[in-house]
């Protein structure tokens, strides 16, 4: 886990201001995980109390979830609206061909499903997340008594497959969904999108943290408060 420092908190602020503003009156939004999303929920809990807007959150983990109750915004699902107008998430690491990886937190799944379903996808994130190449492992949920399979077809495919331990109990973090995490070190990505399909070709593989182009737009904060926007052709099935 990343060490925040001030200064990178302040580079989150301005993208998460940017993102913000794409935020409009009656829209129903998709909620990403982790500590950008704790973040910025104090900024959007601001825009929508001055605006008196109404707003229905769609959230993509127990986490977000309660980030969202607990700040008194309203929460809903794909039931009720199948494909939200926005939604707002960040990432661990992103490419400026608009490639990511997400799921530090652990909960890839649902970020994609929402992801895909919605009309529209902003990322953000601070500077220090932009790289050439994506390169740090990539987290994979694994169906658990597939683990002994899809380690050694990786071992095969000369990736090395790492479980992530619970800092909470003995054995491996269990995701949202009740599966096992790992974390996939392929080291430089040549090909994020190949390796995906080559991930989840694996039985037992149930999704990664591979999102390939899947963002319409990605806003990247600095320490000056600049931001840079990144506008992806984003692919849609
Ligand atoms: C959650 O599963 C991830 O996809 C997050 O979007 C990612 O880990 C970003 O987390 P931070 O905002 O804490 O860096």
């Amino acid at each position: 886990m990343r060490i925040m420092s001030e200064e990178l908190k302040r580079a989150r602020e301005s993208s998460i201001l940017k993102a913000i503003e794409y935020i409009k009156d009656g829209m129903v939004v998709g909620f990403g995980t982790g500590s950008t999303m704790a973040q910025a929920v104090n900024y959007i809990k601001k825009k929508i109390q001055e605006n008196e807007f109404t707003i229905f959150f769609i959230p993509t983990s127990f986490q977000s979830r309660q980030i969202l109750l607990e700040n008194q915004l309203q929460v809903t699902s794909l039931y009720e609206h199948p494909e939200p107008d926005l939604m707002i998430d960040s990432f661990d690491q992103v490419d400026r061909n608009g490639d990511a990886i997400k799921g530090g937190g652990g909960a890839m799944m649902m970020e994609k499903v929402i992801a895909q379903a919605s009309k529209k996808v902003i990322f953000i994130g601070d500077y220090m997340k932009l790289v050439d190449r994506l390169n740090i492992p990539i987290p994979i949920e694994i169906l658990e008594d597939a683990y002994p399979h899809i380690k050694k077809t990786l071992d095969k495919m000369n990736l090395k497959l790492r479980l992530r331990e619970s800092t909470g109990k003995m054995g491996p973090v269990i995701s949202e969904n009740g599966n096992i995490i790992g974390d996939v070190d392929a080291g430089l990505i040549e090909d994020p999108e190949r390796l995906d399909r080559v991930l989840r070709s694996i039985a037992g593989v149930l999704e990664t943290g591979i999102f390939p182009k899947l963002a319409d737009k990605i806003i990247i904060g600095r320490i000056d408060q600049s931001i840079e926007e990144i506008d992806i052709q984003r692919k849609r099935l």
